[in-house]
């Protein structure tokens, strides 16, 4: 029987001290619920609800990618706990037999295995399966009560009695219920307790109290359900979840030199064979080609890098980086330049909106923005497309095997033909043909000396 997922993300958050919605910061460039959608999803559910609060609702249009499970939402307010928030789901799904999960916006480092494993736990006997996990005290997680082998309940730490304080076992988070059982319990919560909440943990004992069976699933790992309930972390969670990241790709192949100062997000293919140096971050899906040595000191952001590729100490953001091309020291491509195959980008030097056909090389102190350059053209350096008049973008159109002298302004709108030449210092503002040489302010055509 195919599972529905609640997941609750209405909680004020306060703890955050933030206008923005807890579960909208980021973690590896992704909002938190992301990720707990992501995996909830992966564990196998055919429909997921989300509870929000009014301020959340909004964003939520976001998270629907099309072909995935169907997401709806449902508002809580005012947010009475957990217990409420699944009350207020449950009115507005229609109700079925069978597994529901319910997971907690807030921890995004639970793996779809970990949902997994309680969903499958539910059957005939089985009301509720939880994840339970061992942990560091002190810890603000809710203990787990056993009495021997047996389940008794979970209380919440502000309601613990010092003895209570010592248990190490703790409720994760993660549940998975057989929903008529729970619907016949979850009328009966009491807000008899330390924050006057309604808590879903006190289903536990509902249960228990009426013949159900409730089953603790240890969970070995309990860095997975630590959840992110102030700044410190959500620090913490981006570390962990950065690791995680960096070890997939390093287990495909991908040397990664230091994972400690190296970010990645979610969604990047990075082929194997490439070299990601220190203090590099890589994110917006981008894909790097087999062989690419990225870095150190380097952002690749929604970009495409080929193979073979050199790039270092540069910043790039929605650009095309072709076959054994490179990039850099302290260059920045952005904006939709593309770069062909063995193209040559040098320090300071900036590329907007541009498209360079193979082998151009552009070394130095340049800005090629709006404009096209043809193959092996040479742009020397201190060259500067003046592509903005003061109310417009203007585009420049370079041929092939140009040699742009250094310290040129090239003032668009302008075309310079194949094989041309401009002298250094050249202010290039009438169109040039194929071949033609010119040179000063405004460039002129370059007189042939009569021969001696
Ligand atoms: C909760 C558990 C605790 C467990 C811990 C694990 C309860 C009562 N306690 O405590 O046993 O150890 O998680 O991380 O469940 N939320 C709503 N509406 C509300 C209140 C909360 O949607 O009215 C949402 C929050 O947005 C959050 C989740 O429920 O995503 C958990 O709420 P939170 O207040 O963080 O619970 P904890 O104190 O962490
Ligand atoms: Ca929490």
């Amino acid at each position: 029987m195919s599972a529905r997922a609640i997941v609750l993300a209405a909680g004020k958050g306060t703890r955050m001290k933030s206008a923005r919605p807890k579960v909208l910061h980021e973690l590896c460039g992704r909002p938190m619920l992301w990720f707990v959608l992501e995996a909830v999803r992966a564990a196998g559910v055919s429909e997921i609800i989300v509870v929000t609060n009014n301020e959340l609702d909004p964003h939520l249009a976001d998270f629907q990618t099309p072909g995935g499970v169907p997401l709806q939402t449902v508002v809580q307010e005012p947010q009475l706990g957990t217990g409420h928030a699944v009350q207020v789901a449950l009115e507005k799904l229609p109700a079925v037999n069978g597994p529901l999960l319910i997971a907690y916006g807030d921890m995004p480092l639970v793996p779809a295995e970990t949902y997994r494993r309680v969903l499958n736990a539910i059957d005939s006997n089985v009301a509720l399966a939880l994840t339970t996990a061992r942990m560091p005290l002190p810890s603000n997680f809710g203990r787990v009560v056993m009495r021997g082998p047996i389940l008794e309940r979970i209380i919440e730490a502000r309601d613990c009695t010092p003895e209570e304080l010592e248990i190490d076992e703790m409720n994760a988070g993660i549940y998975a219920y057989e929903e008529r059982s729970l619907r016949e319990v979850i009328g009966r919560l009491s807000n008899d307790n330390a924050q006057g909440e309604y808590y879903l943990t006190d289903t536990v004992e509902l249960l228990i109290g009426s013949g159900k069976r409730v089953i603790p699933l240890l969970e070995p790992d309990y860095r997975v359900v630590l959840g992110i309930n102030d700044r410190i972390e959500l620090a913490a969670a981006a570390a962990q979840m950065n690791r995680r990241l960096c070890e997939a790709h390093m287990r495909e192949g991908v040397t990664i030199v230091d994972p400690a100062t190296t970010y990645l997000e979610p969604e990047l293919t990075i082929a194997p064979d490439v070299v990601i140096e220190p203090n590099t971050r890589i994110g917006g899906r981008s894909k790097i080609g087999p062989r690419s040595v990225i870095g150190p000191n380097t952002q690749i952001i929604a970009s495409t890098i080929g193979a073979d590729v050199r790039v270092r100490d540069s910043v790039i953001t929605e650009s095309i980086v072709g076959d054994r091309s490179s990039v850099g020291p302290f260059a920045h491509l952005r904006n939709g330049a593309e770069l062909k195959t063995s193209v040559h980008i040098g320090n300071y030097v900036e590329v907007k909106n541009a498209t360079l056909e193979s082998e151009v090389k552009a070394s130095h102190l340049t800005y090629l923005g709006d404009a096209s350059v043809g193959r092996a053209t040479n742009v020397g350096a201190g060259t500067i497309t003046c592509n903005f008049d003061g109310k417009k973008k203007n585009r420049t159109e370079i041929g092939e095997n140009v040699f742009i002298g250094s310290h040129s302004a090239i003032v668009a709108p302008v075309k310079i033909g194949d094989g041309a030449l401009t002298g250094a210092g050249s202010v290039v503002i009438r169109d040039v043909a194929q071949g033609e040489r010119v040179a000063g302010n405004p460039a002129k055509p370059i007189q042939k000396k009569a021969p001696a």
